[in-house]
């Protein structure tokens, strides 16, 4: 059984069971819809993406089409995990495209955040095409859309973001498995799915990445900096148990350079400012009170491991009047 719209009395999905339930739906309707057809799935290695790659391996297997496009502002580790848990483990057919160099030429010297964004999503879906091109046979184009993005489109607030981009001439049919979840049920899902928890639990990431946490013109050395101080950031936070606990904590990498002295000498670098905040709905936020002990242990790791850097800060402002993310 299938829906359009999810039922008004739909029981959450909470359990494994209930999860199991949807999930064998789910595969019939989609074997159903797709046949011995081909589908294409742009699969970032977020919740929503991942899901739906997993579903549809399981309904229809090599049928599917993954192509994953790295344009170079994704966090460390983050590709690298799609093509183990996609490709390796889950004998998915997955088209890995290291668009790196290409992304970061074109942003290279753009500092306004508008531009930086319409910068990388054209260029996405530039990536995307020219793959699909390649393909032969495709008739499907899986999408990760869920119910709050439907109600929020249908309410105006926001472009129904997943369907629109592609070219005029590349009609698909939409494939949509998750469209009548909400995200916790789509965790719940992926988790019974096999996903690893750090893929189905993980904090919200904007599409444009760390290019907004590299404010103004994004260079490589910056974005390097960003990557690595987010990285470290993420391990103290797992590893002090907070993981899970705070809604979104991530490093902000300003371009603005400060004078310290690292081994005796003058040392001109970057600063590394912290994030962390909760939020039930991203439209206010709190700070949270990361402790002093915490906050020291991670400056010392990130002024030692990460070159270029000789200072972190906190950001103590809450939204209002900061938004989460600096761009
Ligand atoms: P802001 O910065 O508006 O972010 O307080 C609210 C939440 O949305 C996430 N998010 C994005 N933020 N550009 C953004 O600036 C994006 O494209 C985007 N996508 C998601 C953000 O990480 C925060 O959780």
């Amino acid at each position: 059984m299938t829906y359009e719209r999810r039922p008004g009395d739909m029981t959450r999905i909470t359990t494994p069971e209930l999860a199991q339930s949807f999930i064998d739906d789910q595969i019939e309707a989609m074997r159903e819809q797709i046949g011995d057809k081909k589908v294409l799935l742009a699969l970032s290695g977020g919740v929503d993406s991942s899901v739906v790659a997993a579903l549809l391996i399981k309904a229809v297997g090599r049928q599917l089409v993954c192509v994953h496009v790295n344009h170079g502002l994704l966090r460390k580790g983050e590709p690298e995990q799609v093509i183990q848990v996609f490709r390796n483990e889950m004998n998915a057919n997955l088209i890995y495209v290291d668009a790196t160099d290409r992304f970061l030429d074109k942003l290279a010297g753009v500092t306004d955040p508008e531009q930086k964004r319409m910068i990388i999503g054209g260029e996405f879906i530039q990536v995307f095409a020219e793959e699909a091109r390649k393909l032969d046979g495709i008739e499907f184009l899986a999408q990760g859309t869920i119910w709050p993005d439907i109600l929020e489109s249908e309410k105006g607030i926001k472009a129904h973001h997943n369907a629109g981009g592609l070219p005029e001439d590349m009609k698909f049919e939409l494939v949509e498995p998750v469209k009548i979840l909400f995200k916790d049920e789509v965790r719940v899902v992926g988790k019974q799915l096999g996903l690893p928890d750090n893929m189905v639990c993980r904090q919200p990431f904007p599409g444009p990445g760390l290019g907004v946490r590299c404010p103004g013109a994004i260079t490589r050395d910056r974005l390097e900096a960003v990557r690595e101080s987010d990285a470290i950031l993420r391990e103290e936070f797992a590893k002090n148990g907070l993981e899970g606990k705070v809604w979104q904590y991530f490093t902000v990498v300003p371009d603005f350079r400060s004078t310290g002295v690292k081994d005796g000498k003058r040392a001109f670098e970057w600063m590394v400012i912290v994030r962390a905040v909760n939020t039930t709905d991203a439209m206010t936020a709190t700070v949270e009170p990361l402790p002093y002990e915490f906050m020291t242990h991670l400056t010392d790791r990130i002024t030692h491991e990460v070159p270029g850097v000789n200072r972190v800060l906190y950001d103590y402002t809450p939204k209002p009047t900061g938004t989460i993310e600096y761009e």
